[in-house]
């Protein structure tokens, strides 16, 4: 069920008219809604049933505190890939036992960071990763614990900047490698092997890449067991995917159980995932105003208040997501747009060709926002980055301050006179 919807024909956050919002808070601004964070979150834990399983959401999806707040309180686990996303972690109530570190360049100082705050795991990429978090941990007199990456060269068949589980990836260690660096993970002195770990990408539509990295993985732990190094949990990553236009990815039930069917024999096995824009893409919009209409020879233009620098995936992915009119209820002549920023590029758009009945002043939303927006949002053209603003039934709560200008060179000084 979704969170956003029509009523008497203005969209509707939960209970709030989402023109009310735009009204207090001004656009752009991202919108969110407790209940479709709880509602995909707990889609996970229920599908998961008796299996014991932890899930960690990914922090990078969406960082906001109130956002990782939700989460907490219904007794998430994280995945992070800095010490800035534990920080917020731990800021938003989180708890660091439940933490998985994940990531191919953590500095000394993140780990030492990390290894004081008492996370679950470390999710380690490469073999000099291993010696440094070695290297810390017998410094800080503990025993770090770890899973390995392992990068199973399967094709997730998905957008090559969001593929991760290639052999041309950066990620994780090779499969054929991988035996022989867990053989030297365990003869470290300060590290203690705790899993396995696999993420192959982003936004799969598919649940059998999920299963061929899976059946690889698994071979390897039955490789391990042999040898003597016995895996307590199995970190399956994130990565499925959700519907912005017509994609038609599995449900969260299919792909847990299609994973669930290839673990009956090993009910011991606790299963770690990283969800992160399965849980937020559809739990979020960003809510625009048109500012102009600009009609070009061949195209016309909706100037809007946000642009690449609020919402970047349509310009770095060629990503498609939904724009819809707030109010439906306005009859005008529909005409073909391109939605554009005010930024000086040409890639600044949010949607090409879309047939809408707009005029300046009106607001859009840019639907499924969620995951991947603000958090990738930038300052760009010295733009104030946008307000978000969590909805939870009938309330309104600012979890996030519209930038002001002064933010804008916060840090910054001219040199002395
Ligand atoms: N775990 C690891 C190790 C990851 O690298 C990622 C995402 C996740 C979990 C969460 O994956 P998800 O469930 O969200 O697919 N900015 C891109 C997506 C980049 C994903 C990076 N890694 C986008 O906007 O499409």
């Amino acid at each position: 069920m979704d969170f956003f919807n029509y009523k008497n024909q203005q969209l509707f956050a939960e209970d709030v008219a989402v023109a009310n919002i735009a009204e207090e808070f001004n656009t752009p601004c991202y919108i969110y809604s407790r209940s479709a964070i709880e509602q995909n979150w707990q889609a996970f834990d229920k599908a998961a049933g008796q299996h014991p399983h932890l899930v960690c959401y990914a922090v990078k999806a969406n960082s906001n505190l109130g956002v990782l707040n939700v989460m907490a309180r219904m007794g998430s686990g994280f995945d992070i890939v800095s010490g800035g996303e534990l920080a917020r972690v731990i800021e938003a109530g989180g708890d660091p036992a439940k933490v998985v570190f994940s990531g191919v360049g953590k500095t000394e100082a993140e780990i030492e960071y990390a290894l004081e705050a008492g996370i679950l795991c470390f999710n380690v990429e490469s073999q000099p990763e291993l010696d440094r978090i070695n290297k810390v941990a017998a410094e800080l007199d503990k025993k770090a614990p770890i899973s390995i990456r392992v990068n199973p060269d399967v094709d997730a068949k998905t957008h090559p900047y969001i593929s991760t589980g290639l052999k041309a990836n950066k990620f994780g260690i090779e499969r054929e490698r991988a035996l022989e660096v867990y053989q030297y993970a365990a003869s470290l002195s300060h590290l203690d092997v705790q899993g396995i770990d696999c993420h192959i990408g982003s936004q799969l539509t598919d649940v059998q890449p999920f299963i061929d990295a899976l059946d690889k993985v698994l071979l390897l732990i039955d490789e391990l067991k042999a040898v003597g190094i016995e895996v307590k949990h199995l970190d399956v990553g994130g990565g499925l995917g959700v519907t912005y236009n017509d994609e038609i990815p599995p449900s969260v039930d299919e792909y847990v159980a299609a994973l669930l069917s290839r673990l009956t024999d090993r009910p011991a096995l606790k299963l770690i995932f990283e969800p992160g824009r399965s849980i937020m893409a559809n739990a979020g919009i960003l809510v625009t105003k048109v500012e102009f209409i600009k009609q070009g020879e061949e195209k016309n233009f909706a100037i809007i208040d946000a642009a690449m620098n609020d919402l970047i995936r349509p310009s770095l992915y060629e990503a498609w997501q939904n724009i819809v009119p707030i109010d439906q209820s306005i009859e005008r002549d529909a005409a073909i747009y391109d939605i554009v920023g005010p930024i000086c590029e040409t890639g600044d758009f949010l949607g090409k060709d879309r047939n809408l009945k707009i005029a300046a002043g009106d607001l859009l939303a840019v639907r499924s926002s969620g995951a991947y927006g603000f958090t990738m949002a930038s300052n760009y053209n010295s733009r104030c980055r946008a307000a978000e603003i969590m909805v939870d039934g009938k309330s309104t709560h600012l979890v996030r301050a519209r930038e002001q200008l002064t933010d804008l060179w916060k840090g910054e000084t001219v040199l002395p006179a």
